[in-house]
């Protein structure tokens, strides 16, 4: 690995703070979508996740399910976008090298895990917007028509299942990331998180 640098520069710490935040909405807004019923009647309205704070008024209207639906697919080929700028940045860029003091075998591990973080990153929009093309409903982003629906259950479902696997190891890894960094910072008391930080 390259270490001219000694830490990662303003747009990596942003781009790694963004996308980590986007994440965490996506899997959030994902998994509230899911569990909304399929029988919800259509209205000029949503109370945004049911908080009781505020209503939306809708352009059409629509159920529930359809709004959030739309919603996690547009957010998400944006934050597609943004992944793909950052996946471009890391290739094209030298990043720092692991502090001396770590194992070999903890180099290893750190290496594959951030591998594994990427492909993951990858992983989950490319699955989500192929199950989007082979359902009937297809992706329209913010009111913009990108794909038509191609209406093939047998593939819908599996890049659904793909999707649903792809997103759990995203945030067992996404888990375990954190908590190693949380273990540089207060086990072995290096420079690691610091690098990280816009500071
Ligand atoms: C950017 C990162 C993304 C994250 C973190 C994410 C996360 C999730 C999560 C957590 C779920 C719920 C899975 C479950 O029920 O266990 C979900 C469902 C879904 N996602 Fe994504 N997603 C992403 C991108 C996308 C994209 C780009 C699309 C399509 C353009 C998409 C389309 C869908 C659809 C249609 C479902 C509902 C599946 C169903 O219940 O029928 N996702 N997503």
């Amino acid at each position: 690995m390259n270490n001219s640098v000694q830490r990662y520069n303003k747009v990596a710490v942003v781009l790694h703070l963004v996308v980590a935040l986007c994440l965490f909405a996506m899997i959030g807004l994902g998994w509230f979508m899911s569990e909304l019923p399929k029988d919800l009647p259509k209205a000029p309205a949503v109370d945004l996740f049911n908080l009781g704070f505020y209503s939306l008024q809708l352009v059409e209207p629509m159920s529930p399910r359809s709004f959030y639906f739309n919603l996690h697919k547009s957010l998400g080929v944006t934050i597609f976008a943004l992944i793909l700028f950052r996946f471009y940045w890391r290739l094209t860029h030298e990043v720092p090298a692991f502090p001396a003091t770590m194992k070999e075998w903890e180099v290893k591990l750190a290496e594959y895990m951030h591998k594994g973080l990427y492909l993951l990153m990858l992983a989950v929009p490319t699955t989500g917007a192929l199950m989007a093309v082979f359902s009937k409903y297809g992706i329209v982003w913010f009111g913009v028509r990108l794909v038509e629906g191609m209406n093939n259950e047998g593939l819908r479902e599996a890049f659904k299942e793909a999707h649903e696997v792809c997103v759990t190891l995203l945030a067992i890894l996404i888990a375990v990331h954190v908590i190693a960094a949380i273990k540089h910072k207060v086990i072995d008391k290096d420079d690691v998180m610091q690098r990280m930080s816009l500071h």
